[in-house]
């Protein structure tokens, strides 16, 4: 089976790459590393022993997209390029809405014409709006508060309505929770461009002395200390999910939406103390007003991905901070070294 990635030499796209990989799966990568590197190429190699198909190309290009599908038989697409920082996407709406959309929409042009009709699509909890009841399941109203998840929002959509009516297609919409953490060999990461917004990141920017301070948004949230709680799940849990959802592709037609989580929330003073406890370094850390749009608690409820898919996370959050941690040490030397 040859699938493709797009995006694969991204954060969540490039440890896929490595479970499909280790499943036996040939992986074609599309990625115009405008955010990522070519040598995670090499990483992906190292940790696998097995090779990938690399096209330097990008999605707002069709002929890009053509040349892929032109020199492969594409069994299925697993798309993950897009633009993912909400910050961003509310001071760069179109540029959201260009690549998240339009350049989707390219993809999957593409796709019908040369036959190839199952597709796994990268949403995110984003979509659901603040109010929903914890915790999440698929059934929940979407509702986005912003451009980005308002981008997942839209693709979600025009998914449904492209199965409507051709129900050759076979779908699954994946909504993540809150990735983080990094390959357990420390060759692969999420690499963030300029400053992250997220949390793990800036943990272990504060734990190598990058930057001096981490503040916590609020400790004022009607949860077990005040401070917000997420649903954190490790990278390569996440990527074993895309694995599962490959399987159910090939398996049925249709189009199934999963939440990909752990069921499990942990509130911000818990990840530092775990971090801290793990990894045996300080984190130095300010208690400051909530972030705006930040709702107190965001958790999945993973049960139809268990029920469906035959997955769940197994990895836990002191594996998480380990792995988060070990990865940020790496890239330090890396930089030091100015080794790739
Ligand atoms: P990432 O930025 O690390 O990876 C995206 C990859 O796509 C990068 O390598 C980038 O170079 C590539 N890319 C972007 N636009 C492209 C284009 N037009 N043509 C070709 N390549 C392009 O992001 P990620 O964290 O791995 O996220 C992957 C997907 O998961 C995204 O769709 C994102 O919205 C979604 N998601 C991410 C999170 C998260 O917290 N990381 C949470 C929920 C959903
Ligand atoms: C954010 C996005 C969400 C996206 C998700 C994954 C917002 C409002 N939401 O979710 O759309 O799907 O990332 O990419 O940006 N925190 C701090 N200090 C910090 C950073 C974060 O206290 O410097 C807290 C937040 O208030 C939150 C938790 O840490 O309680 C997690 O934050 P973050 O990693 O940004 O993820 P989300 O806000 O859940």
């Amino acid at each position: 089976m040859k699938v493709l990635v797009t995006g694969g030499l991204g954060y969540i796209g490039s440890h896929t790459c490595v479970e499909l990989l280790q499943n036996n799966y040939e992986v074609v990568v599309i990625d115009n590393l405008s955010n990522s590197e070519v040598s995670v190429i090499t990483r992906i190699e190292t940790i696998t022993h097995k090779k990938i198909i690399f096209y330097n190309g990008d999605l707002s290009n069709k002929s890009d997209i053509q040349q892929v599908f032109q020199q492969n038989e594409i069994d299925a697409v697993l798309h993950f390029a897009a633009s993912k920082s909400v910050n961003e996407s509310l001071k760069k709406p179109l540029k959201y809405y260009k690549n998240n959309i339009s350049n989707m929409i390219n993809l999957l042009e593409a796709m019908m014409e040369f036959n190839a009709k199952k597709f796994i699509f990268s949403s995110s909890a984003a979509v659901y709006g603040s109010t929903a009841q914890q915790p999440i399941s698929e059934l929940a109203t979407t509702k986005a508060m912003n451009p980005y998840g308002e981008t997942k929002v839209i693709g979600e959509d025009l998914l449904n309505d492209l199965y409507a009516s051709d129900s050759e297609w076979s779908i699954v919409v994946l909504r993540y929770f809150n990735p983080i953490g990094a390959h357990e060999s420390g060759l692969i990461g999420e690499h963030p461009n300029g400053t992250p917004n997220n949390l793990m990141p800036l943990i272990t920017q504060v734990a190598s002395k990058k930057r001096s301070l981490l503040y916590v948004f609020g400790n004022d949230y009607n949860t077990i200390d005040g401070t917000g709680v997420r649903d954190y799940i490790h990278v390569v849990d996440l990527a074993k999910g895309h694995v599962s959802a490959v399987q159910k592709l090939f398996s049925t037609h249709g189009l199934h939406t999963y939440n990909l989580g752990t069921g499990e929330g942990y509130s911000v003073l818990e990840i530092i103390n775990t971090f801290e406890k793990v990894n045996n370094v300080n984190i130095h850390y300010e208690i400051v007003d909530r972030r705006a749009g930040d709702p107190a608690v965001c958790f999945a409820n993973p049960a139809k991905a268990k029920e469906e898919l035959d997955w769940s996370a197994e990895r836990t959050l002191e594996d998480m901070c380990r792995d988060s941690w070990r990865w940020e040490k790496n890239l330090e030397n890396r930089i030091l070294t100015n080794k790739n």
